[in-house]
This record gives C-alpha cells, structure tokens and sequence, in this order.
C-alpha cells in the first residue's frame, strides 16, 4: 500500500488541526498516540570511545508541537542527540522514544517509516547541485509512490512555504546559500514530517539571513510541526523566548522559557 506509511497510525500530519486525508487512506486516527509525547528520551548514554561519555544519562520530554533549541559547546553531543532520533546512531544504554515507540526496537523495515515522519536540515545544505529545485525537493516523495501530479502539487507547496514559488526548474547550483537553504527546508517539509529536526540551520549564513531561516522554522512550527533546532549561535537563541535544551559535559539542563524575559531582558542563562 503506497500510502501506509504512518509507522504506528498515528496520523500525524496534521494541517491546521485537520489530518490530510490523502496520506490517511484506511487509516484511522489514534487518540491515545496524539497525547502522548512524540519525543522521550530515558536515561540515554552514548559514547563514541571508552571512558568519553557524550551524553551521560540524557532526560528528556517533548510534547507534539513544540519548538525547542538544542544548544550546548562545540562537541557537547548536539548533533549525536539528533542523529540518535533518525537512527544514525544508537545509544548504547536508555530508551528513546518517538510517537511512543522504543527507536531502538523498531525493526529494520519500520525505518524508513520513522524516516519519513521525521524531517532533517544539515548545515551543509546537502543538495544535488545540478538536480534542479524541484527535482531536490521530490526526491522526498518518491519512496511515497504518489501519482505525479500529486507531487508536483505538493512541492509547489513547499517551494511555496518557504519563499521560493517559480523557482522549481533552476538549477540548485545557481541559488544563494540562504536560497539552497530554504530549499533543504522544502525538501525536511514536504512529506509533512511530525517532527522536523535541524541541525545548525544556520551555520553558513550570515547573520541577517540566519535570522530570516529561525523565522521561517517558527512559521513551520506554527502550522503544527514539532521543531528541534541545535545551534550554538546566542544571537539566535537571544531571539525569542522558545524551550532551550542545554547539553553540557553528557548532562542536559531545561531552560524552559527561553533567554527573553517578560520585560524584554536576557536571563544570564547556564550556557557556556
Ligand atoms: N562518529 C563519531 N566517532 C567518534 N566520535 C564522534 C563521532 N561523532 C561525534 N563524535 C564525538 O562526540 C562528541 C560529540 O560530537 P557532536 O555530537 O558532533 O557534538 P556537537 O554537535 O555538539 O558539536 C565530540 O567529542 C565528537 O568528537
Ligand atoms: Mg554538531
């Protein structure tokens, strides 16, 4: 069945608090599996060499439809505590769960399903240079087998999303940094992810640009998907007052309400 991929029927791609039917064929839409958290982690540790603990007993909840920062010094575990969640990596002790589900026991062909409800945006755009923008956008959709036409509407809509309506047919190669970004965006968002996972968005952007791709997240988490966005950028995490994970030396502090105050002042937070 070309459309039942929702890897526990969770029904999660939601639009304005509507389930698209189009993905939803024959399937009904759990309650239980929308309370609970789509993302916990339980007492994770990971390390890559004996006696360098990355993360050292990692807790964490996140809710459907929140908008987190992942933050934390270079090498603090930021991009291992992602990469953990499409199972680039495993932990080595700990459960993490996503929708419910012990990441760890998912069995090999449910992978691409957790793949396909979780979007990633890298710092290095990771585009194919000479495919044109449309064709790195639909690549997404083509494990999904949806009927051509359905695809080139629904890379409309995301080339759309992120500002780039009539930009389809040119080359990536041709397109500014900020550019090549919103397209790596487009391309996260167009299977309409639960959860999209962004991992330094904004690493190779100067900062007015940087500014402008956080903004384009928020309006994606506006719309009901749940964000995590790692950076190490303050300017970034100074903006507005989202949920701050912080990792340092393998332990994870929450910094619930972000850096701006109600008065407008920055909190002196426990970042490095
Ligand atoms: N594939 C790997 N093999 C060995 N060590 C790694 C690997 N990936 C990351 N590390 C190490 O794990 C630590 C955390 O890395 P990383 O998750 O990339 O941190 P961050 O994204 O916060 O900079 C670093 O000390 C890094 O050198
Ligand atoms: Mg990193």
């Amino acid at each position: 069945m070309a459309y039942d991929d929702d890897f526990d029927g969770s029904g999660d791609r939601r639009e304005g608090g509507a389930f698209r039917p189009m993905l939803r064929q024959g399937k009904r839409f759990s309650q239980e599996a929308a309370h609970r958290p789509i993302l916990v982690f339980e007492d994770v540790f990971k390390s890559y060499r004996a006696g360098r603990p990355v993360l050292r007993g990692a807790n964490l909840v996140i809710e459907r439809g929140e908008f987190a920062f992942v933050t934390g010094p270079s090498g603090a575990g930021k991009s291992t505590l992602l990469r953990m969640l499409y199972r680039a990596e495993n932990a080595d002790e700990g459960r993490i769960l996503f929708m419910g589900k012990d990441i760890a026991r998912l069995k090999d062909d449910s992978i691409p399903f957790l793949r396909r409800n979780i979007g990633v945006v890298f710092q290095q755009f990771k585009l194919v240079e000479n495919w044109s923008v449309f064709e790195n956008v639909a690549v997404t959709l083509e494990v999904l087998r949806l009927p051509e036409k359905l695809v080139r509407t629904r890379v409309g809509e995301a080339l759309e999303r992120v500002g780039l309506s009539g930009r389809g047919e040119e080359p990536a190669r041709v397109l500014s940094g900020g550019e090549q970004q919103r397209v790596a965006i487009a391309r996260a968002i167009v299977g309409e992810p639960a959860l999209i996972l962004a991992d330094e968005p904004t690493g190779n952007l100067d900062p007015q640009l940087a500014i402008d791709i956080l903004g384009l997240f928020e309006e994606i988490h506006e719309q009901g998907t749940t964000v995590l966005f790692a950076t190490h950028d303050r300017t970034l995490l100074e903006q507005r007052p989202h949920r701050i994970i912080v990792l340092d030396e393998g332990k994870i502090t929450d910094v619930r309400r972000g850096l701006v105050t109600e008065d407008g002042n920055f909190l002196s937070a426990p970042l490095h």
